[in-house]
């Protein structure tokens, strides 16, 4: 995400509305080492509303990361249209984005990390380190604003990487296996949390996960994808607001996760090469 991508006009101080998201006819290829080309998305049509949790679940080497990278703007589509809010995408602070591997910057502080995603926008020092230290208090890590990376666990390395997805008050927030490098405890909290933030700010939320269990929590919608493409659709309707401690309890979620399970054992063993098993929280 690029600090200087704003545009003229961008309120950058009002939280966003979550955003509606369009894929029409979208594929993505890209040429491999032999300068083949493959298809990592295929003729993909979606539509996602305003405020919508989706998470995204299929076999390695489905497209998972690429459907992110396109609506984020990172990467362009070779042929269709993608729409966010009717326009293009574009990358910018009202997208936010984060990842399994925290990507911050090793030697900036805890601060200096979070105020990245604000810098070049024009606001004043005090105002960016007001709006810093709010964003640290609210993922639990007020007193932590002048530490380095290294001198954190794994846990609050990637909450500082939430914050700085999340400082920039995004409509729109992009998740690819954000907490697949977490111990199970620390993954809990972090689910529990994000479920805490995303009832306050509701952002439009696409959340990359191998962990069929960590989709029924979070989603409002689970898409499953194979081979660049979308294979199902599931609406699930659990009951809000949930929390990791009493959503496996519905009478819904034993069925729902049965389904999921036959779904992507299926597509895994019509390509073996797929590691899913292997990753899967
Ligand atoms: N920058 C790139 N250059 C070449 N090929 C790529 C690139 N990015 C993705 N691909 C290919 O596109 C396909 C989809 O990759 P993608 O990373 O989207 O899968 P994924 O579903 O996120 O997998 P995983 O679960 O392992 O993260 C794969 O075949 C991958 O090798
Ligand atoms: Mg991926």
């Amino acid at each position: 995400m690029s600090p200087s991508s704003r545009q003229p006009g961008e309120d950058v101080s009002a939280a966003s509305r979550g955003k509606s998201i369009r894929f029409m006819g979208v594929s993505k290829g890209f040429a491999n080492s032999n300068g083949a080309r493959t298809s990592a998305i295929r003729n993909v049509d979606l539509s996602i509303a305003e405020q919508q949790f989706v998470a995204i679940i299929g076999p390695s080497g489905c497209g998972k990361s690429t459907l992110l990278r396109l609506v984020d703007g990172l990467v362009a589509p070779d042929g269709g249209d993608i729409l966010i809010d009717g326009q293009p995408p574009r990358p910018g602070p009202a997208t936010g984005m984060v990842f399994q591997n925290f990507r911050l910057i090793p030697w900036r502080s805890v601060a200096g990390n979070v105020g990245f995603a604000l810098e070049g926008l024009g606001l004043d020092k005090s105002a960016l380190s007001a709006r810093v230290a709010a964003q640290l208090e609210q993922v639990g890590l007020a007193g932590w604003a002048h530490h380095y990376p290294a001198q954190l666990s794994g846990g609050m390395r990637q909450r500082v990487a939430l914050a700085r997805a999340l400082v920039g008050r995004p409509g729109l927030l992009l998740m690819d296996e954000p907490f697949a490098s977490l111990d199970a405890q620390t993954r809990e909290l972090m689910q529990d949390d994000l479920l805490a933030l995303w009832e306050r700010q509701r952002p439009t939320v696409l959340f990359v996960t191998h962990s069929v269990d960590e989709a029924l929590l979070l989603a409002d919608r689970v898409i499953v994808m194979g081979g660049g493409r979308v294979l199902e659709d599931i609406t699930i309707s659990l009951p809000r607001p949930r929390r990791s401690t009493d959503a496996r309890r519905t009478a819904d979620y034993g069925p729902l996760r049965e389904h999921l399970w036959s779904l992507i054992k299926q597509l895994v063993l019509s390509d073996p090469a797929s590691a899913f098993f292997g990753r899967q929280g």
